[in-house]
């Protein structure tokens, strides 16, 4: 292993092959029980306003957050566009706290998403600057030139690839170099790649493979502090002029607050994970639906424009995170139904992304729609902070292998890519070839 670009792109046979394993791993965990949960959650969308009882763990047959116990708080779903709408937007009855009592334990610091009430306002608004397009933006030559360096040239020799290979490693790699890590240390990054891997496997719902599992998260969650914290003192030193996500975060300040070097490194680390998996199955759900709607590979082939609209329908049409779950904070009611405090709410994001109501033939993937909110990135006030960094990262991704890999299309000899699972959604393989 000697340059960066063997490194990035694989970083070594067996470490690839155990990252696709864990994400194999994920993903059947997440498979459930239900083959087609669009049909199903519509089927509740239009007879039950308000299930009461835990209809992810009943219909689907998965677990929710990790570490949260099943049966320990009553339980209700949603499923309407306003409503779940209504659930996300108000943080304030409806928490995240409880994402805390099991993540927590292994992310001690900064974990945004289990934060509530103005401790979560106040951190986000701090936060926020560096993740909005224009600053996002800046980061496009760097993105391009890892994905089209790393990851497309390196591959254009062989005429045809499974696509998640890629895909599952350049959201990782993308990370690194935007946390502004050495780009002449390819065995840092490959150790980088490694945690992320940790990350990935300690997704279990076997209670004993949990805590083995959680056990080896938290060794990586502790490492991945300790090389951060260097990076970050050194910025800090140089003035926090690079143009880095460290760096962005030294100088981020809102009302007279700003960050300690503890805060960077503790943001910073939870990046890893929430940009990681996420970004994977979203590229492959947006390649394969590229791939095998009738006459859309051309179109966007040929106009380059469409790439953000296919990204956006993608994020509605097969959002990778078929749900979202709360706790509320006090007795609420949604439509007549009574919710005591302290209850769970489920909002589920597949059905309310496919709401007819609110979405003309919700069923059909069209890039042409008008797009309004839906939840794939979540919505209010913990909406996806990185969603414009994933979007990019896509979007160049997507760019590079139509620009690159002449005539791209699907490798007939191989099974066509499925969107598949109940949560965690996305597919196995994208298997193409070229010219
Ligand atoms: C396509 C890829 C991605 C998807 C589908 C995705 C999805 C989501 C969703 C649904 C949420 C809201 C969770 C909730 O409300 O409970 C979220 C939050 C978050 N995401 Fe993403 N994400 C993606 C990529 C990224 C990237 C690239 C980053 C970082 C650069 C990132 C950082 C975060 C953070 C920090 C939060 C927590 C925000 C808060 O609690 O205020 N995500 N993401």
């Amino acid at each position: 292993m000697n340059t960066m670009t063997e490194v990035a792109s694989v970083p070594a046979r067996t470490h690839a092959e155990k990252l696709e394993q864990a994400y194999a791993a994920v993903s059947d965990t997440y498979r459930g029980k239900i083959d087609d949960i669009y049909a199903a959650s519509a089927k509740m969308r239009k007879t039950t306003r308000v299930y009461e009882g835990d209809w992810i763990a009943n219909f689907l047959g998965v677990p929710t957050n990790a570490g949260l116990q099943a049966g320990t708080r009553p339980t209700f779903a949603v499923f309407q566009y306003q409503d779940v709408m209504n659930v996300l937007k108000d943080a304030d009855t409806f928490t995240n706290g409880f994402i805390l009592e099991g993540l927590g334990k292994v992310w001690d610091g900064i974990m945004i998403l289990g934060m509530d009430g103005p401790v979560h306002r106040q951190l986000r608004a701090l936060l926020q600057p560096a993740f909005m397009p224009e600053n996002v933006n800046r980061w496009r030559p760097k993105i391009e030139r890892v994905l089209r360096e790393d990851f497309v040239k390196p591959m254009l020799g062989r005429k045809q690839a499974d696509l998640m290979e890629m895909g599952l490693y350049f959201p990782v790699r993308v990370m690194y170099a935007l946390v502004g890590f050495p780009e002449d240390k390819p065995e840092e990054y490959a150790q980088y790649a490694a945690w992320a891997l940790s990350l990935v496997a300690a997704n279990q719902i076997d209670k004993d493979k949990a805590e083995e599992g959680r056990r080896i998260a938290a060794e990586a969650v502790k490492k991945l502090y300790d090389v951060l914290i260097p990076q970050v003192k050194k910025r800090r030193a140089e003035g926090g002029t690079g143009d880095d996500l460290i760096s962005r975060l030294i100088n981020a300040e809102y009302e007279g607050r700003k960050l300690d070097d503890h805060e960077v490194a503790t943001f910073a680390r939870s990046l890893l994970p929430a940009a990681g998996e996420t970004t994977t199955r979203t590229f492959g759900a947006a390649m394969t639906l590229l791939l095998t709607v009738p006459g859309l590979l051309e179109r966007v082939r040929n106009d380059r424009t469409l790439v953000p609209k296919l990204i956006d329908e993608t994020v509605r049409y097969e959002p990778s995170s078929t749900f979202k779950v709360r706790e509320t904070a006090v007795d609420t009611e949604i439509g007549g139904v009574k919710i005591p405090k302290g209850s769970f709410v489920q909002c589920i994001v597949a059905s309310a992304n496919r709401d007819d109501s609110v979405f003309e033939n919700a069923d059909t993937f069209d890039i042409d729609r008008r797009q309004k909110p839906s939840f794939g990135f979540g919505f209010g006030p913990h909406m996806c902070i990185g969603q414009f960094v994933a979007k990019l990262e896509i979007n160049c991704a997507i760019n590079a292998l139509l620009d690159l890999c002449p005539n791209l299309r699907l490798d007939p000899s191989k099974p066509a890519p499925k969107i598949e699972g109940a949560h965690l959604r996305g597919p196995k393989h994208v298997h193409v070839i070229w010219d």
